[in-house]
C-alpha cells in the first residue's frame, strides 16, 4: 500500500540546479578552479560542503577558508533565487501535488538544501505539503537516508508505505537506503536505479504511476 509521497524539491519540483550552477562558477572563476556545467551535474541533490569538497577535487583548505568559501557561494545562489515565484515551479508540479491531495495520500518536501523552507515559500508551496524537511534538520546529507526517514515519522508513517520523487542519484541512493520506493525523473543514466523512471512530472498521471509501483512492489 503507498500512504504518501516525499519530494526531493530542487529538479524536481522547481529548477533551481542552473542558479546552483551560476553560483559554483562565480566562485570556481574568482578562485581560479575550472568547473563545467558537466561537472556541476554531479552536484545534484550533494548538500553544500560535500559539493565544495567535489569541486575541490582532493585539494584542502584551512577550515576558515572553507566556511567562507561555502557562504559565499550560498550568498551569490541566494541574489540568483531572490526572483522565484510558482512561475518556477515545474510543469506538473503543483497539478501532481492536488492530485494527491485529492486522492488522500499524504505530501512531504525532503530537500539537502539549507534554503528549501524559502524557495518552498517562495513557490507558495506550503499549502499543499503536511511536512517540510531541510538540510538544517538532520546531521548526515543524501545519499544517507536520513531525511527521507525524518519526512516519514513526521508524516506519522512507516518507510514501506512512502514513495520517493527524485532527479538525482545520491537522492535515488538516500531513498533505497530508507527503504522506499522511488521515481526517477530524468535520463536513465543518472536516475536509472529508480523503481520507475519517467522524463518529467507531468509524463504520467497519479493512477498510472500508482499502478507501476504497486505491481512491481
Ligand atoms: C540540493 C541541490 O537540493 O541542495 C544541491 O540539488 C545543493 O545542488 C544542496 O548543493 C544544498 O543546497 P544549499 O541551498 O543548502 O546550499
Ligand atoms: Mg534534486
Amino acid at each position: 500500500m503507498i500512504r504518501a509521497f516525499i519530494f526531493d524539491l530542487d529538479g524536481v519540483l522547481t529548477d533551481t540546479s542552473e542558479f546552483h550552477y551560476l553560483a559554483w562558477k562565480r566562485l570556481a572563476e574568482e578562485e581560479g578552479i575550472p568547473f563545467t556545467r558537466e561537472d556541476n551535474e554531479a552536484l545534484r541533490g550533494v548538500s553544500r560542503h560535500d559539493s565544495l569538497r567535489r569541486l575541490l577535487k582532493g585539494r584542502t583548505l584551512p577550515p576558515e577558508q572553507f566556511e567562507e568559501w561555502a557562504e559565499r557561494k550560498n550568498r551569490y545562489y541566494l541574489e540568483l533565487i531572490a526572483q522565484i515565484t510558482p512561475q518556477n515551479l515545474l510543469p506538473g508540479a503543483l497539478e501532481f501535488l492536488q492530485a494527491l491531495q485529492k486522492a488522500g495520500l499524504k505530501r512531504a518536501i525532503a530537500s539537502s538544501s539549507k534554503n528549501a523552507r524559502w524557495v518552498v515559500e517562495r513557490l507558495n508551496l506550503l499549502p499543499w505539503v503536511d511536512v517540510l524537511v531541510d538540510g538544517t534538520m538532520v546531521e548526515r546529507s543524501k545519499p544517507a537516508p536520513d531525511l527521507f526517514l525524518k519526512a516519514a515519522e513526521l508524516l506519522g508513517e512507516q518507510p514501506y508505505v512512502c514513495v520517493v520523487v527524485e532527479d538525482a542519484e545520491a537522492g535515488i541512493e538516500a531513498a533505497r537506503a530508507a527503504g522506499m520506493r522511488v521515481i526517477g525523473l530524468g535520463p536513465r543514466e543518472r536516475v536509472g536505479k529508480a523503481d520507475l523512471v519517467i522524463p518529467r512530472l507531468d509524463a504520467l498521471g497519479l493512477d498510472e504511476i500508482l499502478r507501476h509501483l504497486e505491481h512491481d512492489s
